[in-house]
């Protein structure tokens, strides 16, 4: 049993649209990279490996439509600034020569296979650091859903439990998109992983009263000194992890490397609507024209970071060479 949040079927690709999980299975058909650019910068599809996937088939129904190539990857890249694996993707789109519709799908489906190879690789290399009777704390969704199968860092807990690990894993809801209520739990349940859901305020808490033996969380994009930009709350999870002395571990692709980016100061974080803020569930929550602040990302720093897990090994501070020799070697 898995999910397939993105699917290529003849000359069209459907999207499950994660906005309106767990409550409804709806996939929306795209024919055009602006209706896939469209899907990307709603959260119709999101997790950073899902949307460099996406993109690549937005490549595709562009070339099928006549339309010219670098502007529709253009128009794909700005959808969402801070995943670097929608770029990486886009980048392995623009190099494929001659840019033939035939071409380019081979090159979209080769980047849909690998990311399921990837990710059972990455879920693999984890499990020297998920011992039996495991406890932790995820954060967002990362998951079969964020990716084209298994996921980075919910994928290798779902590997852990198939491999008859008695883990247990605090999911965070995520304000403010709750990806880990609607999309972490939904997961964990399908596959009978056990869980708690927990609002993201209460993991320091949880850290303090009850065992936690790690956090573990996946990425959008990692710095050349070992920075990490994820989802919005995870640098606060990481200082509390540290508080208590729970190991922080970040679970991400080689995709997501960015060693051309010095450090998180120089990733680009996204800003989005403030209604993800002032409405929950349709409805306002404060007065009305409220000053929002609503960065989707944080950076989390290195010296945070107990290990980064890949699909290549595992790496520990400090990370600059480690990070540049595995990259050299993939
Ligand atoms: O805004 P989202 O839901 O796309 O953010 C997702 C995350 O931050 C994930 O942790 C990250 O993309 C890695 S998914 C394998």
């Amino acid at each position: 049993m898995t999910f397939h949040s993105i699917e290529w079927q003849g000359d069209t690709l459907r999207l499950l649209d994660q906005r309106r999980l767990p409550h409804e299975t709806v996939f929306i058909a795209c024919t055009t990279a602006s209706a896939v650019a469209e899907a990307i910068h709603t959260m119709t599809v999101r997790g950073a490996p899902a949307i460099g996937v996406a993109a690549a088939f937005g490549v595709v129904l562009a070339a099928y439509r006549g339309e010219d190539i670098p502007a529709a990857a253009a128009l794909l890249r700005a959808t969402r600034p801070t995943a670097v694996n929608l770029m990486w993707a886009l980048d392995r789109m623009l190099a494929v020569t001659p840019r033939t519709p035939a071409a380019l799908l081979d090159r979209a489906q080769q980047l849909y296979d690998a990311d399921i190879a990837v990710n059972r690789r990455l879920g693999a290399q984890a499990q020297a650091l998920i011992p039996d009777g495991a406890v932790a704390i995820h954060h967002c969704n990362t998951g079969a859903l964020a990716t084209v199968d298994y996921g980075t860092a919910l994928g290798a807990l779902r590997i852990a439990h198939e491999q008859g690990k008695r883990i247990h894993v605090y999911l965070d809801e995520t304000r403010p998109r709750l990806q880990g209520a609607g999309l972490s739990a939904y997961e964990l349940r399908a596959f009978g992983v056990p869980h708690t859901l927990i609002v993201d305020s209460a993991a320091a808490h949880v850290m303090r009263t009850r065992r936690v033996d790690f956090c573990i969380v996946g990425c959008d994009r990692v710095a050349a000194n070992g920075d990490v930009a994820n989802k919005i709350g995870t640098y606060a999870l990481a200082l509390a992890a540290r508080a208590h002395g729970v190991p922080f571990y970040v679970a991400c692709p080689l995709s997501t490397l960015d060693l051309a980016t010095p450090d998180g100061s120089a990733i680009a974080i996204e800003e989005r609507a403030a209604t993800e803020i002032t409405h929950v569930a349709g409805r306002l929550i404060c007065p009305e024209d409220t000053p929002v602040f609503n960065p989707a990302f944080d950076i989390t720093p290195a010296e945070l970071v107990s290990a980064i897990i890949t699909e290549q090994g595992i790496v520990r501070p400090p990370y600059g060479a480690e990070l540049r020799s595995l990259l050299a070697n993939q």
